[in-house]
């Protein structure tokens, strides 16, 4: 009997990216100032936070391309500065606002990147994974945004590689460009790759992360699934109904509960499934007109907007004299 053992690429280790202790200065600004995190191998991990946060700094620390002041950062258990040459062959990369040069076609640049990583991809190929098929020989300069991004994802394959760095692949792609970047994305993790995916878009993150991290002044202030964010930092699930604000005062009346009223909406919390029944018993008991009823729950938007928020207020209050 043969046996057939095919690997896309060479063995995986258990973590793909091991950060302790990262600083970056430049100057007396602190980019990043001192985070840890780990990536396990053939998992996403979605690093998240505002403009400025430090988020494309220490995307290039881990790819090699910027300096680290101080810290440990191992990538596929090579130290990316000192070993970029050994890395570089084994990582894709699209950097944040992606260029390439003006007058070559899709196909060339594939074709330039297998030159230089030695490879035998079929721009063909690459291209149709990223639904670019259609402008194999388009120029560069005639491609729209959302078409560049998606070369430069094809461009991050050319080498097979074992890690993914995303610096805001889908920014400014229209609703469906982003989707079939999320389907690549999905793939490459099917194919036991890791993806390192910086985002602004964050159901993005939600949809295809395992894990997150939140950096903000370069500090990491959530880590973990979405859905522990979710529970460690959202608040409960809550009925919502459209009603007057008479409403919201007759069931804090009648349920023992907080009751809020935001644009036009009444909102009560749940604090388990079977109480579902006896807030709308008291909502119809109030005899007041009602409509639309909805349960919702915070996404990682929501919790992520009050987290850098509340960050946000704090520093304020900090530097407000008294
Ligand atoms: N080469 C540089 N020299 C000096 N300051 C820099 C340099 N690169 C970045 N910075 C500063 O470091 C901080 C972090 O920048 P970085 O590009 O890492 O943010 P980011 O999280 O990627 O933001 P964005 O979401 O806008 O891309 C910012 O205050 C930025 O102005
Ligand atoms: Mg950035």
């Amino acid at each position: 009997m043969r046996l057939h053992i095919f690997l896309s690429y060479p063995g995986p280790v258990s973590a793909a990216i091991e950060v302790h202790g990262l600083v970056k200065q430049y100057g007396n600004l602190s980019a990043v100032g001192g985070i840890d995190f780990s990536v396990p191998a053939g998992t996403v991990f979605s690093f998240l936070g505002p403009n400025g946060a430090g988020k494309t700094t220490t995307t290039e620390i881990l790819e090699g391309l910027r300096r680290r002041t101080s810290g440990d950062v191992e990538v596929l258990g090579l130290d990316p500065w000192t070993d970029g040459a050994a890395l570089h062959r084994r990582i894709g990369v699209i950097p944040q606002d992606f260029r390439f040069f003006e007058k070559i076609t899709a196909r060339e640049a594939i074709e330039y990147y297998r030159a230089l990583f030695h490879t035998d991809v079929d721009p063909a190929r690459l291209l149709a994974q990223v639904e670019l098929l259609d402008k194999i020989d388009a120029r560069f300069d005639t491609l729209s945004g959302g078409q560049k991004q998606k070369l430069g994802l094809a461009l991050a394959l050319t080498n097979n590689p074992e890690i993914c760095f995303l610096d805001e692949p889908t920014t400014g792609l229209d609703p469906h460009a982003r989707r079939a970047i999320w389907a690549v994305i999905r793939s490459l993790k099917g194919e036991g790759r890791t993806v390192f995916l910086t985002t602004h878009y964050l159901e993005e993150a939600e949809l295809l992360a395992d894990r997150v991290a939140i950096i903000h002044h370069g500090k990491i202030i959530a880590a973990g699934t979405p859905a522990e964010i979710i529970r460690a930092n959202g608040r409960p699930e809550r009925i919502e109904v459209a009603g007057p604000p008479e409403l919201a005062t007759y069931l804090e009346q009648h349920l023992d509960r907080p009751v809020a009223v935001e644009n036009g909406r009444v909102s009560v919390e749940l604090a388990d499934k079977s109480d579902a029944l006896k807030i709308l018993g008291a909502i119809e008991a109030s005899g007041l007109p009602w409509d639309s009823f909805q349960t919702s729950r915070d996404t990682l938007e929501d919790v992520f907007v009050r987290l850098v928020g509340q960050m946000d207020d704090g520093a304020l209050k900090q530097e407000t004299p008294r």
